[in-house]
C-alpha cells in the first residue's frame, strides 16, 4: 500500500547461488511518478547444500542499541551470512516507530557498510507481546507464512524458529493465550521431526526465546511440553538456542548440570534446575554476541562480549558440536 510506511515483496522462484539486485524508488507526492535516488542493493541466495557458513545471534536487546551496535561491528557479525535475533528486542512497543528506532534502524545502519544485504531471522520473545503497539510486530517482522513460528533450510542445516508466547499464564480475555499457540506449535513439531528435510539435514538447530526448564514457574515447563516432540524424536536436534535469562547458560547433551562457563541467571541469583535433554541447550547472554560457524563436520559456537568498536573484550565460551553422521 502506497500510504503505509512498511512495504513487503515476497519473492518466489529464486535460484540457488544467484545474486539479485533491487532498487528502491520514491513516489513523487502528487502524480506518483517513480523517482530514482539510485538506492540499489544486492542480496544473494545461498548455494544449494552450502556446507560452510556462519550466522550471528543476539538476544534480549531490550532497546540497548549501543550494545547491539558494538556486537554488529564485530568481525564475526560482519562475516556472518545472516543474523538471528532471539527475542525481546524492546521491553515494550510504546509507539508506532518503536520497532524502527529500537531495532530495525540500528541494524540497517550497520548493514549499509556491508556490500550485500543479509537476512535477519526474528524469533518472537515474551516482550514482543507487551505495549500498546505490540501488534506492529506482525507488520514489521512478518513471516510470509503469517505465523510467528516456522522452519527453513540454509545450506546443510535445518532451522526451526518457535514462539514461546508470554511468560504469564493465559488470561480469560485471550490477551495472553500461550496454551493454544503452544499446542499448535507442538503439532507443527510432530510433523517436522518426520519430514525428510529435518531428518536428512546435516545439522538441526532450534531457536526459541524461553528455555525449557523444570522451575516453579509453569511457563518454563509449558515450553518443555511444547518442544517434547523434539526430545522424543528418532533424530534429535543438534543444538537448541534460547534467550530470556539475560545471562549465559550452557547445558550439554545428556547432562543435568550447567557447564562451568555458565553465568548464574540474573533474576534467580542461582542456577535454575535443568532437564536432561538429548541435545545441548545454550541460553545466550543479553550483552554478548554469539557466532555460530557451520562446517561439514561440526558446528563451532563462540560467545563473546565486544567493545563499542566491535573488538572482542572477553570470550565467554566456545563449543564444538560434531555432526552425527
Ligand atoms: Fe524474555
Amino acid at each position: 500500500m502506497k500510504h503505509e510506511n512498511a512495504h513487503f515483496v515476497h519473492l518466489t522462484d529464486l535460484k540457488a547461488g544467484r545474486e539479485y539486485e533491487y532498487e528502491l524508488f520514491y513516489l513523487s507526492p502528487v502524480v506518483q511518478t517513480p523517482v530514482s535516488y539510485k538506492i540499489i542493493r544486492n542480496f544473494k541466495v545461498p548455494e544449494a547444500n552450502l556446507q560452510e557458513f556462519s550466522f550471528f545471534c543476539t538476544t534480549d536487546i531490550h532497546s540497548d542499541v549501543n550494545t547491539l551496535r558494538g556486537n554488529l561491528k564485530s568481525e564475526a557479525a560482519r562475516k556472518a551470512e545472516f543474523q538471528v535475533l532471539l527475542g525481546d528486542l524492546l521491553s515494550h512497543a510504546a509507539g508506532r516507530e518503536s520497532l524502527y528506532n529500537g531495532i530495525i534502524d540500528p541494524i540497517v545502519r550497520e548493514e549499509q557498510t556491508s556490500p550485500i544485504d543479509r537476512p535477519v531471522v526474528f524469533v518472537r520473545g515474551n516482550h514482543e507481546q507487551l505495549g500498546v503497539y505490540a501488534a506492529e510486530y506482525f507488520t514489521v517482522m512478518k513471516h510470509p507464512s503469517g505465523k510467528t513460528y516456522y522452519s527453513f533450510t540454509y545450506g546443510n542445516t535445518f532451522f526451526i524458529a518457535l514462539d514461546c508466547g508470554n511468560d504469564e499464564q493465559d488470561r480469560g480475555n485471550d490477551y495472553f493465550s500461550n496454551t493454544k499457540l503452544q499446542a499448535e506449535e507442538k503439532e507443527f513439531l510432530e510433523k517436522i521431526v518426520k519430514s525428510d528435510a529435518y531428518i536428512n539435514a546435516k545439522f538441526r538447530v532450534v531457536m526459541l526465546h524461553i528455555p525449557p526448564l523444570p522451575t516453579n514457574r509453569n511457563v518454563y515447563r509449558m515450553v518443555y511440553d511444547m518442544i517434547s516432540p523434539l526430545v522424543n524424536a528418532a533424530t534429535v536436534p543438534d543444538l537448541m538456542m534460547c534467550g530470556h535469562m539475560h545471562e549465559y547458560l550452557r547445558i550439554d547433551a545428556n547432562t543435568k548440570t550447567y557447564h562451568p562457563n555458565s553465568i548464574s541467571a540474573v533474576y534467580t541469583k542461582k542456577f535454575p534446575d535443568t532437564y536432561q535433554l538429548p541435545f545441548p541447550v545454550i541460553i545466550l547472554d543479553d550483552k554478548a554476541g554469539t557466532e555460530v560457524k557451520v562446517s561439514p563436520a561440526e558446528i563451532n559456537i563462540n560467545t563473546f562480549l565486544t567493545a563499542p568498536d566491535g573488538s572482542v573484550k572477553q570470550v565467554i565460551d566456545t563449543i564444538k558440536i560434531k555432526a552425527k553422521k
